[in-house]
């Protein structure tokens, strides 16, 4: 299947290591030239130097907290500048901290605001005018604790759900402009998010990092964590001309875990 990624203009947020990463370079060998973005300048350069190996799509870099909204004007303009327009937006940012009520304070509430909800809403706002020059795509990355919440993560399990119902809104505003609009949630996708989380319940439970990894592993029906690639395969069809009718919409890369339907 044809998935007519050659050309396509890309902004992959947070995009220096992990699942952001592994959808730039998904997309790059598709023929797609891609902005990645994240803070860290050092890793930036060295994803961009791996993605050119391909010698496919163009792939560039900008600097860009998510915290900042100057930054993030900055960013969608630097990608229409190098490429000349705008066609898919992946929206993605780090996590934010584990914990439970008792040990949020409102920094803490608004800090996990700002990246995991108003960042995804000011790169959309951002990016539209120029999505709708020719109709788009917009993902967003949320987690599986928009189906079934995850202990110890109010932060996720609270701003995460934000997304979806924004993103189901902006499928409804966005369709006239041939916008479509998805939300995409890992399970547990092996990435530097994982070790951390994982770190924390190791400390929390008293187990071994590897006790606490193979628990995780045997409550997913496939027994094991999914990669990156997966991952991003899932989003490079749903960004790609081969989904025409599917948008607001959540899927799940979750090897099964989820017990909901
Ligand atoms: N991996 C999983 O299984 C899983 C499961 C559920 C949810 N998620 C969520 O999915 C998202 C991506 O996950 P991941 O596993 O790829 O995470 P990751 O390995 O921790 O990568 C996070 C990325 O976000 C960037 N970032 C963090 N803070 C930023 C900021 N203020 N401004 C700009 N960029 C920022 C980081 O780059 P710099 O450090 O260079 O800024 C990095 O590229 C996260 O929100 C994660 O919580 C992941």
């Amino acid at each position: 299947m044809d998935l007519g990624l050659k050309g396509k203009n890309v902004l992959v947020v947070a995009s220096s290591q992990g699942i952001g990463k592994a959808i730039a370079q998904t997309l790059v060998q598709e023929g797609s030239n891609v902005m990645l973005a994240s803070r860290n300048e050092i890793k930036l350069n060295l994803v961009k130097e791996e993605l050119e190996l391909y010698e496919s799509g163009k792939v560039d870099w900008v600097q860009c907290d998510l915290t900042k909204p100057e930054e993030i004007k900055a960013m969608v303009e630097k990608t229409v500048n190098r490429f000349g327009g705008l066609d898919i937006l992946v929206n993605n940012a780090g996590g934010p901290p584990a914990g439970g009520f008792e040990d949020m304070d409102d920094e803490k509430w608004n800090a996990a605001f700002e990246l995991n909800l108003l960042s995804y809403i000011r790169v959309i706002r951002a990016a539209l005018p120029h999505l709708k020059e020719n109709g788009g795509r917009i993902i967003n990355i949320a987690s599986s604790s928009i189906r079934e919440p995850i202990p110890g993560l109010i932060l996720s399990n609270t701003f995460r759900m934000g997304i979806v119902g924004l993103a189901k809104t902006l499928a409804d505003e966005f369709a006239p402009y041939n916008i479509l609009v998805n939300t995409v949630a890992p399970g547990r996708i092996l990435t530097e998010r994982i070790s951390q989380l994982d770190e924390v319940n190791a400390v929390k439970s008293g187990k071994t990092l590897d006790e606490v990894a193979r628990t995780a592993e045997d409550a997913i029906p496939l027994k094991r964590s999914g990669t990156p690639e997966e991952f991003a395969k899932v989003v490079a069809f749903l960004v790609s001309d081969a989904n025409t009718y599917m948008t607001g919409s959540s899927f799940f890369v979750d090897g099964g875990k989820l017990r909901s339907v």
